[in-house]
């Protein structure tokens, strides 16, 4: 069967770039092309993976980077974390290469000192190194170490969305951490369960929700909306009032761009809205109905009107930076909002956090994307026991249990959830559990295997279009439906 070319990994093969490809790339380096015309480009001139994703990477670079900020160290965090009993002491003289987190991830300093923690326990010296903040952009750097077997990086961090992808570089850790798996939810092991291997140890899950001011609905007289319509229309009351004083103030805040995060925030409008999963678990291609085509409507308009004109280009920490000034009255995020909520003085104590709206009409329900991250062992790695350790420790009930209390993040083992230090730090936690554990709703990445990304990328970058207007609804779902066709067609 043939395989696109855009997937294959490796170099191009070191000769001189051909004309076409030297124009595509100072094209989308200069932002003259969209993304879709890039990719689209891209694909026909069979360019390795790693370039489009290098491409795609500098493209959206340079927008918004002044947001990016990355946090300061900070001394306290990681304080709570008991040791766990047991963890291996015979390894101590050898180094792991550990890419976690990322340079503008606000938990960044509560996972270095937990590595700092583990290295004093076991003598294993850890290298912290931080990944790419984008999801898609991560996984391609990540195929470019893997696509060399490189040795350079021992523990990866991985999405929820890429057992598929990434496990033909994984180390089995059934042996290592099988009986540590079976503490954690089983369809988190399962989803990280390819080939009857374990490639890695969930490490926290996540969830969309939906973040709101009390301050402010108290002022406004409302209640915290629960239909799409209903945040539209409070989004706009709360804005008429706020603006003349804030100029800044804006409705409601999400991701935007064109990236991973907009398939995540893209999957619950239509399913909220009663309009299908993308591609359903069967492998039938549902984009193409009249619910998603609403939904995606219903978010068109709220650009430049409740949302700012902007936030197209909006990912997480754009969102969030806009949420902790104060500058917004409702923020789809992940649980790591509440966190960042605490530490935040214009907010702090002024946020409620409820399932994400629902849509109107029949099918209409709460939907959540479910996200998350894993560690998994790298097959080149020289040191894979240590590595191993370092997952053990990282996954454990006992740094769960912090990672819960410090940064609201959410552990994938169920009794860390009955803990009541986790329930007096963040209240929504056990409040929400059934969303976490069984409400949400997964992208169509086990479906489409090693495929996602393009599946991702092609409704990211139509989705985007939507919502800018260059792309109707309706053209919008109609290509989905024949590329999704399309790629399912080569597996
Ligand atoms: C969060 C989720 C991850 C998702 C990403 C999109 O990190 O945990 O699964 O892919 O957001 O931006």
């Amino acid at each position: 069967m043939s395989r696109a070319n855009g997937r294959q990994d490796g170099p191009v093969n070191g000769k001189p770039l051909p004309n076409p490809v030297t124009r595509l790339m100072a094209e989308s380096l200069t932002g003259q092309i969209s993304r879709r015309e890039m990719l689209r480009r891209a694909t026909a001139l069979g360019l390795s993976a790693p370039l489009v994703g290098l491409m795609l990477s500098a493209q959206t670079k340079g927008v918004r980077a002044q947001d990016a900020v990355t946090p300061a160290p900070d001394p306290d965090a990681g304080s709570t974390i008991v040791m766990p009993q047991g963890l291996r002491t015979d390894l101590g003289g050898a180094t792991v290469a550990a890419v976690l987190s990322d340079t503008t991830d606000p938990n960044r300093p509560f996972v270095e000192n937990a590595c700092a923690k583990f290295a004093e326990a076991t003598g294993i010296n850890v290298t912290f190194v931080p990944g790419e903040t984008q999801s898609e952009a991560r996984l391609q750097a990540y195929r470019q170490q893997f696509a060399g077997q490189s040795s350079d990086f021992d523990v990866y961090q991985i999405d929820v969305i890429w057992p598929g992808i990434v496990a033909e570089h994984a180390v089995d850790l059934s042996e290592g951490l099988g009986e540590a798996a079976g503490q954690h939810f089983e369809a988190i092991v399962k989803n990280n369960t390819v080939n009857d291997q374990l490639i890695g140890l969930p490490w926290f899950t996540d969830a969309g929700l939906f973040y709101y001011r009390t301050d402010l609905l108290e002022k406004y007289q409302l209640q915290p909306p629960t239909t799409w319509d209903e945040l539209q229309t409070s989004a706009q009351t709360i804005l008429d009032g706020e603006r003349a004083a804030n100029p800044a103030f804006t409705g409601f805040v999400w991701q935007g761009r064109a990236y991973e995060g907009l398939t995540c925030n893209g999957l619950e409008w239509q399913v909220s809205n009663g309009g299908g999963a993308i591609i359903e678990e069967d492998a039938t291609v549902s984009i193409n109905n009249p619910e998603a085509i609403a939904a995606f409507e219903r978010a068109r308009g709220w650009v430049g009107t409740i949302s700012p004109q902007d936030i197209t280009t909006f990912r997480e920490t754009e969102t969030i930076n806009v949420w902790t000034a104060g500058n917004a009255a409702f923020m789809r995020n992940w649980p790591y909002g509440w966190a960042s909520s605490q530490d935040a003085p214009a907010v702090a104590g002024k946020v409620g956090v409820a399932p994400l709206p629902q849509g109107t009409g029949e099918g209409a329900r709460n939907a959540a994307t479910l996200g998350g991250w894993q560690l998994m062992v790298s097959k080149y790695s020289k040191n894979p026991e240590a590595a191993i350790e370092l997952v053990r420790f990282l996954c454990s009930p006992e740094v769960q249990t912090s990672f819960a209390v410090e940064r609201s993040m959410l552990p994938t083992i169920g009794s860390v959830y009955e803990s009541p230090d986790v329930a007096a730090a963040s209240e929504f936690i056990p409040r929400l559990r059934e969303v976490f554990e069984g409400g949400a709703v997964a992208r169509p990445s086990s479906v489409s295997a090693d495929l996602y990304g393009e599946v991702s990328a092609a409704y990211y970058t139509t989705v985007n279009e939507i919502l800018s207007g260059t792309t109707s609804a309706e053209e919008g779902a109609a290509s989905m439906e024949e590329e999704f066709n399309a790629i399912l067609e080569e597996l």
